[in-house]
């Protein structure tokens, strides 16, 4: 089979996961796999940032607790670059409803509640570009090689 092409997706660590002090822990994770952080930053999301990026969820019954909680702290924005990452990614982080989620996932391993579950990232090449745009300008990309790119 061919080698998958390299994409970029755009995950966040929630304001649980800030609060609870799991930056690390999970940002370790993709970097173990070999995912590359390329942008990132700690910011605090706006009513109409939220708004935008949960757009598909608008009229869904639990926006409004959504829209609270996402917006109640900062949260840790990063773009990540690898093969397959967006797949990759939704992998590693496990299903929405941590209950749900496989251990040695990230909400498997983390976390117990629904709203508060650590970690979003974008479930699509196309909602990534879109998720990216939002949190992300040219100039917010940095470029660098991973000394274990030829394995990767
Ligand atoms: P996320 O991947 O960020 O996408 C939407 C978020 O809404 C989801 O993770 C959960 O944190 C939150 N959420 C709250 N209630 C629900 C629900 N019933 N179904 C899906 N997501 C929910």
């Amino acid at each position: 089979m061919a080698q998958a092409q390299v994409e970029r997706t755009f995950v966040m660590v929630k304001p649980d996961g800030v609060r609870r002090g799991l930056i690390g822990e999970v940002v370790r994770r993709y970097e173990a796999r070999g995912l590359k952080v390329v942008a990132g930053k700690m910011m605090r999301i706006s009513r109409e940032l939220a708004e935008k990026h949960y757009e598909e969820h608008k009229a869904k019954p639990f926006f409004p607790e959504l829209e609270r909680f996402i917006t109640s702290s900062p949260v840790f924005a990063m773009a990540l670059e690898g093969r397959n990452a967006v797949a990759v990614v939704r992998a590693m982080n496990g299903a929405t409803k941590p209950w749900e989620a496989a251990t040695g996932t990230v909400r498997g391993d983390l976390a117990l509640a629904l709203t508060p579950n650590v970690v979003h990232a974008s479930d699509s090449v196309a909602t990534a570009q879109r998720e990216l745009a939002l949190y992300f300008t040219e100039a917010d990309y940095v470029p660098y090689q991973r000394v274990d790119e030829e394995y990767l």
